[in-house]
């Protein structure tokens, strides 16, 4: 971290931070670790998750937007974190709170089933070949995993400036029992989705951007 980095980590730690219990590795979520959600916003609020927030570039800006829902963003690299705890506070808001550990392991247990109402994975990781694949967060374990956190109707928004990661997103998010895509196909760009410089970057690449919106279905389509 650099010495801004160090500085936003001192000061807004402790407001924004949620500490969870690890299991070996430091970015690990503890099987029996648990988060009172509505004790920690002080409130009860629709619930957003956000996988791989980076430097908070589309989070603060669309938790800004968002005043009447909470999120909570998981980002595993610190330096990361420390400016998205900056940005938070300039923006002056307080409906975010970073979890700094693995967002699968988060998910799958610090959410009670049928808690969120949406989770937004915004290029969220680099694993783009296909010789990579196993790595990549997208899986059809993950999408069983995302199924059962969404609330019926709530939403999942990705985006990917990767091809063939886009192509594998449809492959297994397509045939995802209980998952409807919202679109058919592609979704339009997200308007309330700034663009980042992982976007800007795949654009200056000359790479087509990819949004997709998926859906719970609810029980009766399901
Ligand atoms: C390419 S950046 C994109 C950041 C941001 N979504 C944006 O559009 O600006 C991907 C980020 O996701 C984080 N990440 C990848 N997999 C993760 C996981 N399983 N849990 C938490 N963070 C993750 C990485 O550390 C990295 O900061």
């Amino acid at each position: 971290m650099n010495e801004s980095q160090r500085n936003a980590w001192e000061r807004h730690a402790d407001r924004l931070l949620v500490e969870v219990p690890h299991a070996e590795l430091s970015t690990s979520v503890a099987d029996d670790a648990h988060v009172d959600w509505a004790a920690t916003f002080g409130r009860t609020a629709p619930l957003i998750v956000e996988i791989g927030s980076g430097t908070g570039d589309s989070l603060v800006p669309m938790a800004a937007d968002r005043p009447e829902s909470d999120v909570v963003a998981f980002e595993v690299f610190e330096p990361a974190v420390a400016s998205t705890l900056s940005r938070i506070n300039r923006a002056g808001i307080d409906n975010v709170r970073i979890v700094v550990s693995d967002g699968t392991q988060g998910l799958a247990k610090l959410f009670d089933d049928g808690a969120i109402s949406e989770l937004w994975t915004f290029f969220a990781d680099p694993w783009h070949k296909k010789r990579h694949h196993k790595r990549r967060l997208v899986d059809t374990d993950f999408a069983a995993l995302v199924t059962a956190k969404l609330a019926p109707g709530g939403l999942w928004r990705l985006a990917t400036d990767w091809e063939d990661y886009a192509l594998w997103m449809r492959e297994h998010l397509d045939a995802a029992p209980g998952l409807v895509n919202v679109h058919g196909g592609w979704a339009p760009r997200l308007e309330a989705r700034p663009v980042t410089k992982f976007e800007a970057r795949g654009l200056a690449a000359g790479r087509r951007i990819f949004d997709l919106t998926y859906r719970r279905a609810d029980a009766a389509q399901a």
